[in-house]
């Protein structure tokens, strides 16, 4: 399979917005006099999605003509789909000093220099009008909303270059950038690959509808998010883990990638999930699985929501195919993991726990049902609970 054949990203071709080392140097000569701007976490995640290619065809942070019809009509300025704001939001002190037309360091959340941007605009925004849009509530209660809320009322917009990029300092094996996983793919020969967005600990759902998926696609990438999440999720080291666990005993090598996926959770339901499906477009996927209540947090979103909002565009326009699953579990009349679509099983016959009753039972140091997780699995999570 020559490059070509490959799928392309989003806009055309895949963004590298990584300084080559004599820009870095030329940039790190200059630092000293150039304002400066720290990142948080979320922010940080960006650059570092915008520089290696995850949200292209975005070269930087949006400006106010593409940061408003994503907000209402999920579509850059140019009307190529996109479902989430990236912006870099300051407060007032931060942005009044600050020029259009200039230069601006980008230190990440410990103070270290990362990043310029050459910022084109600064712009106010509507916080409510983002909130009820993007988030479908304006409650603070939920949890992509209150960053939104607690984030400063100025977006600084242009483009960026990340100085160099660095290994994670906690996957470094996992980090596959897009540009590498594409090749990846290519080596394998996959002509068609499916990938897979998480924030929780695998689970046999997830595994079922995973190895579902990859009967009818060539290859398999799974992609767990590392960035950013909320406090109560388990942290993305003890994930890795399990899914370090689940490589070596339940998945084939030879069909199955495993990598790290940099950037931060909104936890914005169905908007997410076309967010999360293109950035696995530009990894090189074909195809992306949305199962139930994708990124969703609470009550927030219908248990389907985030598959329904893939009708609202027409194939050709994402390019990428999603794999939609319903609701998964264990099935004790049939003796097989099911779905409600494949499976005749009245409601007390499904095994599913709810991510609260698993990590009360972890804290119990109680392990999950065998139905539930796999035991490797659940005795990791529980070591990692009293840990
Ligand atoms: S998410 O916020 O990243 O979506 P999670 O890690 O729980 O959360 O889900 C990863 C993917 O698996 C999502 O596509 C989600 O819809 C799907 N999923 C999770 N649990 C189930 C289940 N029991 N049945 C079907 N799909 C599921």
């Amino acid at each position: 399979m020559s490059t070509h054949d490959q799928i392309p990203a989003h806009g055309g071709h895949l963004i590298n917005r990584i300084a080559t080392a004599a820009e870095g140097n030329e940039f790190r000569e200059q630092a000293e006099s150039l304002p400066r701007v720290q990142l948080d976490e979320r922010a940080f995640s960006d650059l570092v999605m915008i520089a290696i290619g995850g949200f292209s065809p975005l070269i930087g942070f949006m400006e106010q003509g593409d940061y408003e019809t994503v907000v209402t009509d999920m579509r850059l300025a140019n009307g190529l789909p996109w479902a989430v704001p990236v912006t870099l939001s300051v407060t007032e002190d931060i942005a009044e000093p600050l020029k259009e037309g200039s230069w601006v360091r980008l230190d990440d959340p410990t103070g270290r220099f990362v990043g310029v941007l050459e910022l084109t605009q600064k712009y106010r925004y509507n916080k409510t009008h983002e909130a009820v849009n993007v988030y479908r509530t304006d409650e603070d209660k939920h949890p992509g909303v209150k960053v939104v809320y607690d984030q400063g009322p100025i977006n600084l917009a242009g483009p960026i270059w990340l100085l160099q990029r660095d290994p994670h300092p906690l996957f470094p094996q996992y980090q596959i950038d897009p540009a590498v996983s594409r090749a990846k793919f290519q080596e394998a020969g996959w002509k068609t690959v499916v990938g897979f967005q998480t924030r929780n600990p695998i689970h046999r759902a997830h595994e079922y509808i995973q190895k579902c998926a990859l009967e009818t696609v060539d290859g398999l990438f799974l992609h767990p998010l590392v960035g950013a999440t909320k406090s109560d999720d388990i942290p993305a080291d003890v994930r890795m883990r399990c899914y370090e666990i689940m490589m070596d005993r339940y998945f084939p090598q030879d069909r199955v990638i495993l990598a790290i996926n940099p950037s931060a959770m909104r936890y914005a339901g169905p908007r997410e999930a076309i967010f999360h499906a293109l950035i696995r477009k530009n990894y090189g996927c074909t195809h992306f699985i949305v199962g139930r209540d994708h990124a969703g947090v609470g009550d927030y979103y219908g248990t389907y929501d985030a598959q329904h909002i893939f009708d609202e565009f027409k194939p050709d326009e994402l390019g990428i195919i999603p794999m939609k699953f319903e609701h998964a579990f264990y099935c004790t009349r049939t003796g097989q993991m099911a779905t409600t679509k494949t499976s005749p099983s009245a409601p007390e016959e499904r095994v599913h726990l709810s991510g609260t009753k698993v990590r009360a039972l972890l804290r119990d140091g109680k392990l999950p049902p065998p139905e539930f997780s796999r035991p490797e699995v659940a005795q990791e999570l529980i070591r990692a609970m009293q840990g």
